[in-house]
């Protein structure tokens, strides 16, 4: 800056127009600092961030544990590559994250950014089987890059003029009940029978299990609209894929640390993957991913055919192993269940009073709200009531399809008191929706 005055951010505008429009923005809000549950603006507005950063500070915003393993590991060490030396940070993160695992996974692999994980777990699951192909659900979202934008599904806007992408992805239904109950008259054990007949005719028809790496799910789909698969659905995909002897890659990018009210949503059925993909909530915000796979599995990934300059960073994996010491001392899986079911409440009693709300569903503090209007998707109101609690200084996001789906992923930390201040606010924003 060669001695100039700092730039005026307080404003920003002027500086705003020079990053790519590519990033789409659901607020123009400059923010200055955050903590615990609570983002504060420039301007001096506070608000209380029921996004968590698309579900990542699950220990809110700026854990003072987090920050002072951050600040800690910063001045001994930044970057200590993966392949030329082991750190320490990286070795703690790992005996903390064995006992919360599920069994029989002790084998992990670092990286960054989600997809890059999800990369790695499909690169896993292709090399140790020697099999091409990926089965993923209708509604699914595993990321941006080629082959994960393949394996996306959620909607047209992340492929549109990205195509041809990489082949081999094949696309199951999710069920998604409340869909089905409109469109197809099904109730959930209907739906749940439907999408396993389906997987198993798409062996029959499209991929052969002899050809077919791996099937990944979210357990709870995320982008798709935070639907919660019906009770025995995760279960029976687990059997069929052990049954046809193909592996089940669970994608709990969104749906771990604690997120659902267990540290991993697979818990809720008891089902064991052979590989689980986590980031996100995992290092508090600091880029950070990770997978965990069967030893077996793991013995067969030859060395030096997958790797990355820069994953399980040393001060991201610091910020990890506090995030993970912070959910087991504060128990906050067990107050997501707590709180998710409060906030649920809630929310069905302000359904009960506005018809446009369709639907409430999720698990722990991982909740969708639909809005429809004649059975139809209705985004205007979905969007219309984002904006009105947005003003009065609530942050929600949206997701699904027809982006008709309010969903509510707040920190792990919240009491009564946030889940009441974000339900007035929410109540006043529909009276105007
Ligand atoms: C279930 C799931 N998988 C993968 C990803 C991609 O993660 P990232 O944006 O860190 O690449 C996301 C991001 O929202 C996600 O929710």
């Amino acid at each position: 800056m060669d001695g100039q005055k700092s730039s005026p951010v307080g404003t920003g505008s002027e500086l705003m127009q020079h990053l790519s429009p590519v990033w789409t923005h659901g607020t123009d809000i400059l923010v200055d600092h955050a903590e615990g549950a609570y983002l504060y603006a420039t301007n001096g507005r506070r608000y209380l961030d029921f996004t968590c950063g698309i579900g990542v500070t699950n220990t809110g915003h700026c854990h003072p544990r987090v920050v002072a393993a951050i600040q800690e590991q910063a001045g001994k060490i930044i970057h200590a590559q993966a392949n030329i030396v082991y750190h320490q940070p990286m070795l703690r993160l790992v005996e903390e994250l064995l006992p919360v695992v599920p069994a029989g996974l002790d084998s992990f692999f670092f990286s960054n950014s989600g997809a890059e994980a999800v990369e790695a777990a499909v690169k896993l699951a292709k090399h140790a089987t020697r099999r091409t192909n990926v089965i993923v659900f209708k509604g699914s979202f595993h990321g941006r890059t080629h082959l994960t934008m393949a394996m996306t599904t959620s909607k047209t806007t992340y492929r549109l003029n990205y195509q041809p992408l990489v082949p081999g992805v094949f696309v199951a239904p999710f069920p998604y009940a409340y869909a089905a109950e409109g469109s197809l008259r099904m109730n959930k054990e209907a739906v749940s029978r439907y999408a396993l007949d389906e997987l198993a005719r798409l062996f029959k028809s499209q991929s052969a299990p002899e050809e077919t790496a791996c099937v990944v799910i979210e357990p709870v789909l995320g982008e798709g609209g935070y639907v919660v698969p019906p009770p025995g659905f995760l279960a029976e995909l687990a059997a069929m894929c052990r049954e046809k002897g193909v592996l089940l890659v669970a994608d709990e990018i969104q749906t771990g640390f604690g997120r659902t009210g267990t540290f991993f949503a697979v818990e809720h059925e008891q089902v064991i993957p052979d590989v689980l993909i986590m980031a996100k909530g995992i290092a508090s915000g600091l880029p950070l991913s990770g997978i965990v796979t069967r030893p077996d599995l793991a013995a067969r990934w030859v060395p030096g055919t997958h790797g990355g300059t820069y994953g399980g960073n040393a001060i991201a994996c610091a910020a990890a192993t506090a995030t993970v010491q912070v959910m087991k001392s504060e128990r906050l899986p067990e107050n997501a269940a707590r709180m998710g079911a409060v906030l649920m409440a809630g929310l069905q009693r302000l359904q009960s009073q506005h018809p446009v709300i369709g639907d409430v569903r999720g698990l722990g503090l991982m909740i969708g709200v639909e809005f429809t209007r004649d059975g139809q998707p209705d985004a205007r109101a979905a969007k219309s009531a984002q904006k009105n609690c947005l003003e009065a200084g609530l942050m929600l996001l949206t997701c699904g399809t027809y982006d008709n789906v309010l969903r509510w992923i707040p920190p792990l930390i919240i009491n009564e008191g946030h889940v009441q201040e974000a339900l007035d606010i929410f109540s006043n924003a529909l009276n105007y929706t």
